[in-house]
């Protein structure tokens, strides 16, 4: 089982609301089209997601309009990439987030996952994405891409883990590391901020904290640029592209 994701800064401009990047959102799913088998695609929220999380203040307060609007402007991007998929020729499902996952404290405390498995069992791609959800403790909150993909690759123990996103992996002096573990985050951590773009969920160093806590699991993974022509149908190889992010030794 393979888990991919693609971020949000390559298919949309997340400077601006509601703007998809159509042209890299049919590149995409052309090279995952070569090899959709046994895969759960999770996509990010990009500016359909970020930009009306932050102008309704979500996740800080509960905000019932706000949730109704972000959920649906996500959705919408969700549907984008569902068909740009169907026009490559994969049979790819849409999974909404809000309806089947229940936060606790902001971190996911329940996924409904058995259609997911059965989707992919039965040739279907699933395309999970960035979502609103309710959280036990909290009332509603955000769940980002990034920790959708670190909670199904581990409970449906994928062998390959690939995160894309709009820059060459973890940059470290302008250069990305060929590889990451724990031990490495505290001679890094200066090096690590928030996104350039409109991001709620932490950017980079929210994206690394998830991929660590895969690790930690014993789950690798690699953080990419989906934004070089190739690098997805590389990255679901599983070739060592980008920052790998596993355990110390
Ligand atoms: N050390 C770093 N290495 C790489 N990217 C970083 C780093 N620090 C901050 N960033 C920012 O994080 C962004 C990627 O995170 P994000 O915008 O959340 O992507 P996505 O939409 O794919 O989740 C990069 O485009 C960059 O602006
Ligand atoms: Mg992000």
């Amino acid at each position: 089982m393979k888990v991919l994701k693609i971020g949000g800064s390559i298919l949309t401009d997340k400077r601006r609301i509601g703007a998809a990047r159509l042209g890299e959102i049919q590149r995409v799913a052309d090279e995952i089209a070569v090899n959709p088998e046994d895969l759960v695609l999770v996509h990010g929220a990009g500016s359909f997601g970020h930009i009306p999380a932050r102008r309704y203040g979500l996740p800080e307060n509960f905000n019932p309009e706000g949730l109704r609007a972000t959920h649906s402007s996500v959705v919408k991007l969700n549907d984008l990439v569902i068909d740009a998929l169907c026009k490559a020729g994969v049979f790819a499902m849409p999974v909404h987030p809000f309806s089947c996952v229940l936060l606790r404290d902001g971190r996911i405390d329940s996924f409904a996952l058995k259609p997911i498995e059965e989707m992919v069992r039965d040739g279907l791609l699933p395309v999970l994405h960035g979502d609103v959800a309710m959280d036990a403790t909290r009332k509603a909150g955000i769940v980002s891409g990034d920790q959708i993909v670190t909670y199904v690759a581990r409970a449906l123990q994928a062998e390959v883990v690939a995160v894309g996103c709009n820059v060459d992996g973890v940059l470290f002096s302008g250069e990305p590391l060929r590889e990451l573990t724990r031990k490495d985050l505290p001679s890094i951590e200066g090096a690590l901020g928030g996104s350039a773009g409109v991001d709620v969920t932490g950017g980079m160093r929210g994206k690394l904290l998830e991929m660590l806590d895969l690790a930690d699991a014993g789950i690798m993974s690699v953080i990419f640029n989906a934004g070089t022509e190739g690098n997805v149908l590389r990255a679901l190889r599983g070739e060592p592209i980008g920052t790998m992010v596993r355990r110390p030794n």
